[in-house]
């Protein structure tokens, strides 16, 4: 490892501050499964969307192990170019390659003893994960141009904001390293699901914020904290750290009201409305009405597809070349064997590409990806 390389390791080895808080009962339920996973050496995968504490959760099974005096190692798998990803991850002997100019350790083995993390693990190249993989059962690795097998002892933990199963299903991410990786899944829920943290991290990031920078901060109005609370986050815990930094910095000296919380968050009043009594917000409410709608579509496209059909088939004499349900089924199938003949068939047609055949059916790629699922209808690809 050279002077530059070894720099930007403890550029990655951060400290860490702040813990995991919050008391909502994911969280509190979340601090539990970290307690008991923390001391072990065991593989973990923390997914939740983007900025809902994926780093923080990490950082606290760290300090929370006998690993804590070892190096802490975080890559961004997402932000290593494809072509140079192995070498980065396992190092590379002299002259491996143009530009191999010495030996280079990677970051498993600047990370021996202690602990790495795989940041956007989703992003890793599938080569690659083969590799991976190996490290993940038994702690062994080639480096690039090299021809020894190396042994490293590192306690591994992955993270993403992706959905891995649709990554295997569009043929980017490996089926066996998923299962490998799935048998300790922490899920982090995002912060519209947990309001009650949100008063607690809003505390947090307010007094961070004006002890670093000397920033007097006046209170908040209630209904502009019930506006915060019931805002949807789609930014997570980061969103609501970065709003509140720049909310404290452009209205000094003031009680801060509803109207400073709408013009931060750039929405019009009538995107959020306070929380009634059971806590339900015109946002929520949209959502769930965009949904049902959505269903209905559906539905309506499914029974026009059964009715043309039942139609087509009783015409026909003959099975052609097409989807044909013979005559002494017809009266007795029922709507989700029929869905079932349905799928198959455009499923066997396109070669499961999931595209083409949601195009064809009218129905989103999503809810074609889930009846394929539900049906059975294995390897679909999304080209
Ligand atoms: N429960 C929490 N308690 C305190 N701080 C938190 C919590 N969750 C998140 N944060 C803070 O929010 C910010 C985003 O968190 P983090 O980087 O862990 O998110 P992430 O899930 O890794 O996001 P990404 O998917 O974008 O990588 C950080 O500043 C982090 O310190
Ligand atoms: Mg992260």
């Amino acid at each position: 490892m050279n002077g530059e390389t070894e720099k930007k390791l403890l550029d990655q080895t951060r400290v860490y501050q702040s813990s995991l808080l919050g008391n909502s009962v994911p969280i509190v339920e979340l601090r539990g499964i970290i307690r008991q996973v923390a001391p072990t050496d065991v593989t973990v995968l923390i997914t939740g969307e983007s900025g809902s504490g994926k780093e923080v959760v990490a950082n606290e099974i760290y300090k929370q192990s006998s690993r804590q005096n070892k190096p802490f190692i975080i890559v961004n798998c997402g932000a290593i170019p494809e072509g140079i990803i192995e070498s980065e991850l396992f190092g590379h002997i002299k002259g491996s390659f143009t530009g191999a100019t010495e030996n280079r350790k990677g970051y498993f083995e600047a990370a021996n003893n202690g602990t790495i993390l795989l940041d956007e693990i989703g992003e890793l190249p599938l080569q690659t994960q083969v590799k991976f993989l190996r490290v993940i059962e038994n702690g062994e690795y080639i480096k690039v141009g090299g021809t020894r097998s190396e042994k490293v002892d590192v306690r591994i933990i992955a993270a993403t904001n992706k959905n891995l199963e649709q990554l295997i299903a569009a043929n980017s991410f490996r089926e066996d390293l998923y299962y490998r990786l799935r048998s300790i899944n922490i899920v982090i829920p995002p912060l519209r699901e947990r309001k009650d943290d949100i008063k607690i991290l809003f505390d947090h990031f307010v007094k961070q914020f004006t002890e670093r920078n000397s920033v007097e901060f006046m209170g908040v109005s209630a209904e502009a904290m019930n506006y915060i609370i019931n805002y949807n986050w789609p930014g997570n815990v980061r969103q609501l750290k970065n709003f509140i930094e720049s909310l404290l910095t452009l209205n000094r000296d003031k009680i801060i009201d509803e109207k400073d919380v709408l013009a931060q968050l750039s929405i019009p009043k009538a995107e959020i409305m306070p929380a009634g009594v059971n806590g339900f917000n015109k946002q929520d409410e949209r959502q769930l009405l965009f949904g049902a709608l959505f269903e209905l579509k559906r539905d309506i496209m499914d029974i026009k597809h059964q009715l043309n059909s039942f139609d087509d088939a009783k015409h026909r004499a003959e099975p052609e070349d097409g989807f044909f349900i013979s005559d002494d089924k017809i009266d007795s199938i029922t709507y989700n064997e029929f869905e079932q003949e349905l799928l198959t068939y455009y499923f066997n047609k396109y070669n499961g590409n999931i595209n083409r055949i949601a195009d064809k059916l009218k129905i989103s790629n999503r809810t074609l990806y889930r009846k394929f699922k539900q049906y059975g209808l294995k390897n679909g690809k999304y080209n």
